[in-house]
């Protein structure tokens, strides 16, 4: 399935404005930025007393064409510098054409992107002659700040179409205007700039003033994150949320999702990848045992081989697991071969003495419940998303498939360069053991070096908080979002530096089956930020029909922008800071709303 298009926008049309409902509208496009516009200029704009709607659209222009854009514009600076261009001084052409150069050095350098924006104002009035009106003192605001302004004269109903998650609806000419990342940032009228990295995806809403907080993934020092909260609070759908955005800016973006409850299916194949059941013997096979993953480094194979089947065996006596170590460790020391589980049940048997229950437990292979493993690898997706849906798969055996499934991805991610995104949901499977919670460790630590960040989903940090090398892969989270937990234990607490505050408030975080969106605490960096986790509608009609879910019924399926919930004053006036904390932050009154 593709994304829905938008509505038609539905009313009548007049020359120069539209009507919906009983209000009409009057658009007004942007037609030239001013050289420089002074911060926050948006609140001079729109004073609270007036009746106007901005909408603000913006797509990242791959950095190929960002620079043949920057190119072309010095080019016809330098080619009129030559000639001389009327109305304009040498020392204005001088300008620009400096100004180009510097921003194509930006460009190249990836310090400065180009952006395709749409910026589309809408004066509302309950007439035509009271639109048009507020869209005229709007029009001489923005032309005091030296914006040039155009009035969409019979192509109201293109500029006020709702926004399409592609931007292929129809717009009218000059619609849409070319901006540097610094350009767009000027536009965002937020507070704090440190919640804004624009060439980031949108993570949330600051529950304090609804202030959107932007997060750049690829501008860290990790490029992987941790979502963490109790079954319906919203991790898998928050999860989806941020690959959807992820892809929307970097389209060239690969994801590999590990999804033991089957939930990501639709998302995948929207995205047009490739979906492997693998409880499904028909799915085509990924051989456990294939040194490719491992870019043939047969050494470090057999570790991983080692981890993946203690997984699967955990109760191992300490010398069964040492001639297990043994069997695999000689299968690869052969380089002749790919091997597969019937070879490793043959380097088993050669062992002397006998290894106590080995042979009866590797059976499993053999004639069992994972014969489908045994043999060489016939799956090789190629899409640029792969999802491994472990619906179906026993148990016991949820941890094995998990560990061969990231060994595989962990594969791709080295082969080749290019930012990727690995989605681990219920990661507590891979912590409650030694060896798969140290290779996850491992990747998390090393995964950044192939342009890859990991997008940890579980239920409790207490699981990795446990063990050395869960507390390891914790500390290289950049960014960290609690949503709902039952109780937040002391170690939970100690470690992330939660405030009494903070702690008390988890429990009674809203659920979105309760509000409509979920409410999370996200630790980034040194800040600690509660946020809501909204969907845009388009987003949840998108991610609703891919993930298989219904609208929360507790509000009739409103988003919390039409509802109660941010209404001036409903929270405290700022986030939190390890200084100063609010009790809470809303009223405890909300707890069963
Ligand atoms: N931010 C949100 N906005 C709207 N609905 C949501 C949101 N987050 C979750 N939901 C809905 O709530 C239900 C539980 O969410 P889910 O992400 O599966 O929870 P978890 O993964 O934490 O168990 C799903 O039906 C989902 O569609
Ligand atoms: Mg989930």
């Amino acid at each position: 399935m593709t994304p829905r298009s938008p509505r038609p926008a539905n009313g009548t049309e007049g020359a120069t404005w539209m009507r919906v409902g009983r209000r009409y509208l009057a658009p007004l496009l942007v037609h030239r930025f001013p050289p420089e516009v002074p911060f926050g200029f948006l609140g001079r704009i729109l004073p609270p007393n007036a009746d106007v709607d901005l909408r603000i659209e913006a797509h990242r222009i791959p950095a190929a064409r960002a620079l043949e854009l920057v190119h072309g514009a010095r080019a016809v600076a330098e080619a009129e510098l030559v000639a001389g261009r009327g109305g304009s001084t040498t020392a204005e052409l001088e300008v620009e054409r400096s100004a180009a150069e510097e921003l194509g050095r930006a460009v190249a350098e990836r310090t400065q992107e180009l952006w395709r924006v749409g910026l589309r104002f809408a004066a509302s009035g309950s007439s035509p002659t009271r639109s048009e009106g507020e869209r005229f003192r709007l029009g001489e605001r923005l032309a005091a700040l030296g914006f040039r302004t155009r009035i969409p004269r019979y192509e109201a109903k293109d500029a006020l179409a709702p926004t399409g998650l592609l931007a292929t609806e129809p717009r009218p000419s000059g619609f849409w205007q070319t901006l540097s990342t610094d350009g767009l940032a000027s536009l965002f009228p937020f507070v704090d700039e440190s919640l804004l990295e624009p060439a980031g995806v949108l993570v949330g809403l600051a529950l304090a003033n609804a202030s959107p907080v932007f997060l750049d993934r690829w501008s860290h020092a990790s490029y992987s994150w941790g979502i963490f909260g109790t079954t319906g609070a919203g991790k898998s759908f928050a999860a989806s949320l941020i690959v959807l955005r992820t892809r929307w800016l970097r389209p060239e973006t690969e994801v590999f999702v590990l999804d033991p409850l089957g939930e990501y299916g639709g998302l995948v194949q929207t995205l047009g990848g490739t979906v492997v059941r693998l409880a499904d013997r028909g799915a085509g096979r990924l051989n456990p045992l294939d040194p490719e993953s491992t870019g043939g480094d047969r050494r470090e194979k057999a570790g991983r081989v080692g981890a993946m089947l203690r997984a699967l065996f955990p109760s191992l006596k300490d010398e069964e697991a040492a001639a297990l170590d043994t069997a695999v460790s000689r299968l690869y020391a052969r380089e002749d071969r790919t091997p597969t589980f019937d070879d490793l049940v043959d380097e088993v048997g050669r062992l002397a003495p006998a290894p106590g229950r080995l042979g009866a437990f590797l059976e499993v292979f053999r004639s069992g419940s994972l014969s489908a493993t045994n043999g060489p690898t016939t799956l090789r997706p190629e899409t640029r998303t792969v999802g491994f849906d472990l619906s179906g798969v026993p148990d016991d055996q949820l941890p094995f498939h998990l560990a061969y499934v990231l060994d595989w991805a962990y594969g791709r991610l080295r082969s080749h360069p290019g930012p990727k995104l690995v989605l681990v949901d219920e990661a507590h499977l891979l912590a409650r053991n030694e060896p798969t919670a140290e290779f996850l460790d491992r990747v998390v630590r090393h995964m950044r070096h192939f342009d890859a960040g990991l997008l940890l989903v579980t239920q409790n940090p207490d699981d990795f908080l446990a063990r050395p090398s869960g507390r390891s892969l914790l500390r290289n989270l950049y960014a960290t979002a609690f949503f709902r937990l039952p109780e937040v234990s002391p170690e939970t607490r100690s470690f992330f530096a939660l405030g009494t505050a903070e702690a008390e408030w988890l429990p009674k975080a809203r659920l979105p089956r309760e509000a409509g969106y979920s409410e999370s605490l996200w630790r980034i960096g040194e800040w600690h930020l509660p946020l809501a986790v909204v969907a845009s509608t388009p987003e949840y009609e998108f991610l609703g029909s891919t993930l298989g879910t219904r609208p929360p019924a507790a509000n009739g399926g409103r988003l919390p922008f039409e509802g109660e919930v941010y209404t001036a004053g409903a929270g405290p006036s700022r986030p939190w800071t390890t200084e100063q904390r609010p009790t809470a932050p809303r009223g405890d009154d909300r707890a069963g709303a």
